[in-house]
């Protein structure tokens, strides 16, 4: 594709939203609608040019996590029109066409995008705009066409009368233009409507006297929803939500319920997994084949491998699971939680930054914090590691073929030697030996095994 510009608008507030921040950086998927869009934008153009004006710095700071890209400031919001003129100084220098993308529509196809601007290309076309049929157009600028089935008027909402309310067929808000026609047309743009704005659309009066206007019509009215309000957040959501379940669906996962499986669009799930309902996946997490989820976990930033068991009720974040381990019910695997493979960790079990060796078990009612486990370890029912002294956090070691009894507390920093085991109830405040038992409260060394 030819060397493409891409405006994307951002400067509004979004007032429909009723939020104290800017629309554009409300989540879509787990990602900001802005994101979303510099993505997309990055993907096919030479350089990306955002308009920011209203919260401008949490605007950039976001945008900038998601692709390369320059700001221009609209301190005022006067209309989309104004807006792409702030970004005068980057349309004089380009000569290829130039892309507009609205930051609040952020479910367009990259195929969507590169078909305008081919179409735009082959047709020398002044100004390509996408539209869609839409069942209820409300709140979307009105396409008018001629006797010729061209475009004669993009009418917006503030702006219609009840004939003109009744058209169906919208603007996307998503266009290209040549740049000479766009640069030249801005010039001449004015403010005479009902919202006293310099609307973008208004530009296609100057160009189509000069060159062709082309309308073209998405396949799918759903990819250029605009986000307004939180309804059409909601509806965003749910129109991601559906893609992605199936996707996956299509790849070989069950979701048992699918409209109850909420999964953010980088997540990864292999085949022959089985999702029980109310699962939440989100961020990077990556789910190896045959492993079963749920019902009701949640998934931050994990990997699973294969054949792993997560029961009901856990949550697991920043952490690792090995294959043919088993976690849960109810287990809380927090940041930095590594278990090896085949181990188990039961019921009410909560992990924080800990390694749990091969074949270990932590079966029940147990805090591990800052841990280092061997295998064949078994940690007994209600073990607590108390890591924190009210200053500083400390390790716990246990090496290979630990037995921990029910109840223990393990005061670190501690380390329990190979083959060593407390006794129920024991409060351990200092390493243990290799092969011994301690027991008592302080434990003391009991006999040998
Ligand atoms: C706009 C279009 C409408 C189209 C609809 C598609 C105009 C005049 N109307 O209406 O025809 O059907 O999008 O969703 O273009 N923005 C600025 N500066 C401004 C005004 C807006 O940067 O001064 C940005 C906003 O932040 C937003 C985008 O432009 O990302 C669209 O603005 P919005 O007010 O939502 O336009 P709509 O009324 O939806
Ligand atoms: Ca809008």
């Amino acid at each position: 594709m030819t060397e493409v510009l891409t405006v994307i608008l951002a400067a509004g507030e979004g007032t429909r939203m009723k939020s104290s921040r800017n629309k554009v950086l409300h989540k879509l998927g787990g990602k900001p609608l802005i994101g979303h869009v510099v993505g997309l934008a990055a993907g096919i153009s030479e350089k990306v040019v955002c308009v920011v004006g209203h919260q401008a710095r949490e605007v950039k700071k976001t945008a900038s996590r998601y692709g390369e890209l320059e700001f221009v400031r609209q301190d005022r919001q006067l209309g989309t029109g104004h807006a792409v003129q702030q970004a005068e100084r980057y349309i004089a220098e380009h000569q290829g066409p130039i892309l507009i993308l609205y930051g609040d529509i952020p479910l367009i196809n990259t195929s969507t995008l590169t078909g305008l601007v081919t179409e735009h290309q082959n047709r020398q076309a002044g100004m390509t705009i996408l539209t869609a049929e839409m069942d209820d157009p409300a709140g979307y600028g009105r396409i008018v066409r001629d006797s010729s089935g061209g475009i004669k008027a993009v009418v917006e909402e503030h702006d219609t009368d009840s004939e003109t309310a009744a058209i169906r067929e919208v603007n996307s808000g998503i266009y290209c233009f040549n740049s000479q026609l766009l640069r030249e047309a801005l010039k001449q743009l004015d403010n005479d409507n009902q919202q006293g704005e310099y609307y973008l659309p208004d530009t296609m009066h100057y160009i189509s006297k000069r060159a062709p206007l082309i309308p073209l019509k998405a396949e799918d009215p759903r990819e250029i929803l605009g986000i307004n309000d939180r309804a059409d957040l909601a509806e965003a959501e749910g129109i991601l939500q559906k893609r992605i379940r199936q996707k996956h669906l299509a790849s070989g996962v069950t979701l048992l319920d699918p409209d109850c499986t909420y999964i953010e669009p980088g997540v990864e799930i292999e085949q022959d997994v089985i999702i029980y309902p109310g699962s939440y996946f989100k961020g990077s997490t990556r789910i190896g084949s045959g492993s079963i989820i749920g019902p009701g976990c949640q998934l931050d930033n994990a990997k699973i491998a294969s054949e792993v068991r997560v029961r009901q009720g856990s949550i697991i974040i920043g952490s690792q699971v090995d294959s043919g381990s088993t976690v849960g019910p109810y287990a809380y695997l927090r940041p930095g939680t590594e278990i090896a493979e085949s181990c188990r960790i039961g019921n009410f079990v909560e992990l924080k930054k800990s390694r749990v060796g091969r074949g270990s078990k932590v079966p029940h009612l147990s805090y591990v914090g800052d841990a280092t486990i061997g295998s064949s370890c078994n940690v007994g029912a209600g073990t607590i590691f108390a890591n924190y002294d009210g200053e500083n956090k400390h390790q716990t070691v246990l090496e290979d073929e630990v037995f921990v009894g029910s109840n223990t507390t393990l005061v670190a920093p501690v380390k329990l030697g190979r083959g060593s085991s407390t006794g129920a109830g024991s409060v351990v405040t200092k390493d243990v030996e290799d092969n011994s038992l301690v027991l008592g409260v302080p434990a003391r060394f009991y006999r040998k095994k």
